[in-house]
């Protein structure tokens, strides 16, 4: 099999390294890839930028007789790219443009929640801002508020504010286009702030069928105690235990299957992944946002975890199968810690040079290359999240003194790490 798998990041990295365990596949391609991935994959010579031009893509599918794509980031979801693949008679795991925006506006997401009794805050949607900033004044002083940008911002859409003045703030911010990108600003949501531990479960589904894949947890926060600015995310662990707590896997299974009933509904051709971020209050969970893509880190954590071929399990999506395949995950516990470069997630130096990664040999142990670049026979920073390092044992602990036995003999300067990933695993 031939498979080419879009993005550069640590999750593409994770998604090439289980497409490799298959005996079914005999070349890999990644575009772009990066210095990791060119040492198990093919890199595609094309930018980054060059991704959302998907007619270069599609001249390179078929004229290497690509059985199927495999697209890790968001962005050419939302922009059409399953939709273009499809027009030209080629294979592509992902949802199509109508399916990703479930991701790609928080306006239609939340909308679909409230259609299909999705349990999810309370909240409202603003495109004119005046209207925004009246509703807020009828807020009362110090209540806690998140307003969300409606679209795509790179994980920097999000604000969760103390108090009115604030949240005020917050929508001058985003409406008046200070910071985002205009297209994600031109309408909000103001949402009631529900305090809680969150939770990723990330899905296999072929639109009819689903699959839930081991619930994880990310950390999104630059610095240990959950301090500092949010960031892509600094780490994950999975199996999470809160989620096998409470029931909570029974009571999220209910609403996945609302959401795929309600996809259904809505005539959407949905292939490939839907990620489900939720939040848990008094056992209770409700549904943060939605991706349609795997999420980074948790990718770096759970995958590692699967023990049924994933060409299988694509080849089952792309059929309309799904149901029929049973997916087996190993019993272990996987935590995955990111190494950023310092100044993340702001500015930060690049073009260091990474040594220690040749220390890293146990079996359960897995490196993922997100901003590195390969040259002259060594490894450079190029990014701020640099690398992932995965282990696995058989329990958290084992896990979490594993990954960070290896974390420590991996140097590059200005390297900056959480020291307390999976803390919470730790104490539930
Ligand atoms: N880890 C969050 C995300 O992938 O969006």
């Amino acid at each position: 099999m031939k498979i080419l798998v879009i993005g550069a990041g640590g999750r593409e990295h994770a998604i090439c390294q289980q497409f490799l365990k298959s005996p079914k596949v005999n070349e890999l391609y990644c575009a772009p890839g990066n210095g990791g991935i060119s040492q198990i994959a093919t890199n595609v010579n094309i930018s980054v930028n060059e991704v959302n031009d998907f007619s270069k893509l599609v001249d390179f599918a078929k004229e290497n007789g690509i059985d199927f794509t495999f697209v890790g980031p968001e962005i050419p979801l939302s922009l059409g790219i399953v939709d273009y693949f499809e027009a030209n008679d080629l294979k592509i795991i992902g949802p199509p443009k109508d399916g990703a925006r479930l991701e790609s506006s928080k306006v239609y997401s939340k909308g679909f929640m409230r259609k299909y009794d999705i349990p999810t805050a309370e909240y409202s949607h603003f495109s004119d801002i005046n209207d925004a900033l009246r509703f807020l004044d009828k807020c009362k002083k110090d209540q806690k508020i998140v307003v969300k940008a409606d679209g795509l911002a790179a994980g920097k859409g999000v604000y969760v504010c103390s108090g009115r003045e604030k949240a005020k703030n917050a929508v001058s911010q985003i409406m008046n286009y200070k910071i985002l990108d205009p297209a994600a600003g031109k309408s909000i949501i103001i949402e009631e702030y529900i305090d809680g531990p969150e939770l990723s479960y990330l899905i296999f589904t072929d639109g009819i069928s689903y699959s839930i894949m081991p619930a994880s947890q990310d950390h999104k926060r630059i610095n240990d105690n959950d301090q500092g600015p949010n960031t892509g995310g600094m780490g994950a662990y999975a199996p999470a235990p809160l989620a096998i707590a409470d029931d909570l896997n029974k009571k999220t299974e209910t609403i996945i299957r609302k959401i795929i009933n309600g996809i259904k509904a809505e005539k959407i051709n949905y292939k490939g992944i839907l990620y489900v971020g939720l939040i848990v209050k008094d056992s209770c969970p409700y549904v943060l946002e939605f991706n349609c893509r795997l999420g980074d880190p948790e990718t770096q954590a759970v995958l590692p975890l699967l023990d049924t071929d994933l060409t299988d399990v694509c080849v089952a999506i792309l059929n309309k199968e799904l149901g029929t395949l049973k997916i087996d995950w190993r019993k272990k516990f996987s935590v995955s810690v990111v190494l950023a470069s310092s100044g993340y997630p702001e500015e930060f130096e690049t073009g260091f040079e990474i040594s220690g990664l040749e220390n890293i040999n146990d079996e359960d142990t897995i490196v993922f290359h997100a901003g590195t670049k390969f040259e002259s026979g060594k490894f450079f920073t190029c990014g701020g999240r640099v690398l992932s390092i995965t282990s696995m044992a058989d329990n958290v602990k084992s896990a979490i003194d594993k990954v960070y036995s290896n974390v420590r003999s991996v140097y590059f300067k200005n390297m900056h790490y959480r020291r307390d990933i999976a803390w919470r695993a730790l104490n539930e």
